[in-house]
């Protein structure tokens, strides 16, 4: 494993997001979506930092990923959600990576009749992409590694670090071969 950003450079990524989020308010409050579980370090490192008045949903996503590193099928839980009709809505996620979570919950949103949806990202993979939107706010780019921490974990673990990191392939393949001798 090795550290990609520290926990300094996060904390400046996420100031920087609050301000560009700060700086394109609209008259009403802004209503905060954050997808559980990835995204609660930026939720709540980002929340303190807007200006309110800030509302705050979560909302549960997963792509089954397990010990793979590729998504699988899509899997969204929305009935945490007050009703949204009207709302300046900002969805808030750890990492865009083919971008169907965030995709899918935008169009959701939408369709629950929220006046604007926009999405950020703490993270966005290079060359990941499969779908035709990008994001409004993004505060690193980073190479298309498998990374943890600061929320975001590898089959549950090492969502604790204070910074994020990269797994290298040999990380990958010892946790999983591990997880496959403890059947499953
Ligand atoms: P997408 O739908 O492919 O964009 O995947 C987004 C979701 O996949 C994120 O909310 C994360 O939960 C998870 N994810 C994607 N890449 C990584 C990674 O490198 N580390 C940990 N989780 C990831
Ligand atoms: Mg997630």
């Amino acid at each position: 494993m090795r550290m990609l950003l520290s926990s300094a450079q996060l904390a400046e990524g996420i100031e920087r997001l609050a301000a560009e989020v700060g700086g394109d308010t609209s008259e009403k409050p802004l209503t905060v979506i954050g997808v559980l579980t990835g995204s609660i370090m930026v939720v709540a490192d980002l929340i303190r930092r807007l200006e309110g008045p800030v509302q705050l949903n979560m909302v549960w996503a997963s792509s089954y990923r397990g010990t793979a590193t590729s998504p699988g099928r899509l899997d969204l839980r929305l009935d945490l959600l007050p009703d949204l009709a009207g709302h300046d809505v900002l969805v808030v996620d750890d990492i865009f990576d083919s971008g169907r979570t965030m995709q899918a919950l935008m169009e959701e949103l939408r369709q629950r009749g929220a006046a604007r949806v926009r999405s950020l990202v703490l993270l966005r993979k290079q060359g990941r992409a499969e779908v035709a939107m990008e994001p409004d706010f993004v505060g690193f780019d980073i190479p298309d590694a498998f990374v943890v921490g600061y929320g975001l974990d590898f089959d549950g673990l090492w969502r604790h670090l204070p910074y994020l990191a990269a797994l290298d392939d040999d990380d990958i393949a010892r946790h999983a071969s591990a997880a496959a001798g403890a059947g499953g």
